[in-house]
């Protein structure tokens, strides 16, 4: 399905990850990649630093933000020489894009965006005024994810759920320019839901999250990583009692990490009161060891060695603008007439 296939993937500077964004979001985000490139399409990564400042209004914080999140990427197998990898801030024309869209953009179409709204919410909630602490930016976070995906005649947009209706938004403002100017000036985007894509419990059971408290790191050292495994929540069963997989945290976890042999083994050794807490958290830990061993020195690596991160994205975003300035003349010469 991606065979010459444009899919673009923006990423937003969170900070260090967790095993749960591994899983969720950064491992198939890759797996994709190599899937499109593998079929002879191209694939753009970009890491939405405009995004981000909508909230993180500190440079320094930002900074080492987007430095972890370019060395995670890089870590796990992103390979600049094959995907186009840049900063968003680095496309001159994106603003430029961005602006040329407002002009087209309902704004019923931003009051209706799950992220304002969610803002709005819980302002109402929290009795305070309706726009309280919401800056433009936000409001109008979906134009520029719009032209994110526009700017590069973009056909499959891989995202979680949370992001289906910010593609519809920008599939429809393709569609409203389109159909003013009676020409094909904007590709139509799709978007991409892998359904497959594990949500990872964390230590205390609810999804893993960093606003939970509950996660695994695995960027930290062994360590910090056996601390966080050994506190996932467990009962006082003995060992001899057979247990049932599904019903225990460790296992659950276990199953994102290890492979199908490694985990029936974990299974096996469960329900039939072989393995006990201590052991199957052992094995969960030289799991989630194996898994990002490499990737861990790889990191520690790109973050020494940020110069050549940033050589790498300053290519990336070489590569990506001619495509950019294409589109913004495009866009040009039809609004002004020219
Ligand atoms: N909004 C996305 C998120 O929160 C990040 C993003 C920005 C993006 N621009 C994009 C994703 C364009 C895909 C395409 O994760």
């Amino acid at each position: 399905m991606f065979e010459n296939k444009i899919v673009l993937t923006g990423v937003k500077p969170t900070g260090t990850p967790h095993i749960g964004n591994f899983l969720g979001a950064i491992r198939p985000a890759l797996q994709l990649g190599h899937q499109v490139l593998d079929a002879g399409g191209k694939h753009y990564m970009f890491i939405a630093d405009y995004h981000a400042i909508n909230a993180e209004k500190d440079p320094q914080v930002l900074n080492q933000k987007l430095k972890e999140i370019a060395c995670v990427y890089l870590a796990f197998g992103l390979d600049p020489n094959r995907t186009i990898f840049y900063r968003q801030s680095d496309i001159y024309q994106i603003p430029e894009i961005t602006t040329i869209l407002y002009a087209y953009t309902p704004k019923g179409f931003m009051n209706k965006a799950h992220a304002y709204k969610a803002c709005l919410d819980k302002n109402r909630e929290a009795g305070k005024p309706d726009d309280d602490g919401i800056n433009m930016g936000l409001y109008t976070y979906p134009t520029l994810m719009a032209a994110d995906i526009l700017t590069f005649d973009t056909d499959i947009v891989p995202v979680g759920k949370d992001q289906v209706q910010h593609v519809e938004i920008a599939r429809d403002i393709a569609g409203i320019i389109n159909a003013h100017y009676n020409q094909k000036l904007l590709h139509l985007p799709e978007y991409y839901l892998d359904q497959n894509v594990a949500v990872v419990p964390g230590i205390d059971g609810r999804k893993m999250s960093k606003s939970y408290g509950n996660v695994i790191p695995i960027f930290a050292d062994d360590k910090e990583i056996k601390k966080a495994v050994f506190s996932i929540k467990t009962d006082s069963r003995p060992m001899e009692e057979p247990k049932n997989p599904e019903e225990i945290l460790v296992y659950q976890v276990y199953k994102s990490v290890a492979s199908a042999d490694k985990v029936a083994e974990m299974a096996y050794g469960l329900e039939n009161g072989k393995l006990g807490y201590g052991h199957i958290k052992n094995m969960l830990l030289d799991g989630i060891i194996d898994l990002v061993k490499e990737s861990r020195e790889k990191y520690q690596y790109y973050m020494e060695h940020f110069e050549e991160v940033e050589a790498m994205l300053e290519e990336g975003a070489a590569k990506a603008r001619p495509h950019a300035a294409k589109t913004l003349e495009r866009l040009r010469n039809a609004v002004f007439g020219r």
